[in-house]
């Protein structure tokens, strides 16, 4: 178990998934999208510091195509530091001012990195900050057995 993240870290995340949303790709459904990482990597243990990444939502003239902010994150979090990371918590903001917390594809792309502790920051009723652990946004969310 970890030790949980502390007010100013996820302040800092929060900020961070604002800041990267204006980098999103947005021009179908004006919707600009930022998940920001709070990671357990293996580099972090002798660190004050954890380490954060982030990535926006990127959009396509074919719509399925777009990749959502969320799974853009864990992308670039696996690509940077490796396979082994779990995230600790996930913010998620929209330069909309709107309630919105991760679609159900991406509770699914966080939990294969999860922890049973993973927390999940997001604008809630009236824009105001919300929370909730991921095991309770995707309670039920697949795992593969292998036989
Ligand atoms: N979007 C995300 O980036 N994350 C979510 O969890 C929900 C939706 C993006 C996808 C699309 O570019 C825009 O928001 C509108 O759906």
């Amino acid at each position: 178990m970890q030790s949980p993240p502390t007010a100013s870290q996820l302040a800092n995340l929060r900020e961070a998934a604002q800041t990267v949303a204006a980098n999103a790709y947005a021009p179908y459904s004006q919707f600009r999208v930022g998940a920001a990482l709070l990671l357990n990597t293996p580099l972090d243990a002798d660190k004050a510091v954890a380490t954060i990444v982030a990535g926006c939502n990127v959009e396509n003239a074919s719509f399925r195509l777009t990749t959502c902010a969320e799974q853009a994150a864990v992308a670039r979090a696996v690509s940077q530091h490796g396979p082994h990371i779990r995230i600790l918590a996930v913010a998620v903001a929209n330069l909309n001012q709107s309630a919105s917390q991760p679609c159900g594809a991406c509770r699914q792309t966080l939990l294969e990195f999860s922890l049973p502790e993973t927390l999940v920051l997001y604008p809630g009723a009236g824009n105001q900050p919300a929370q909730q652990l991921l095991s309770e946004l995707l309670p039920a969310g697949f795992a593969l057995e292998h036989a």
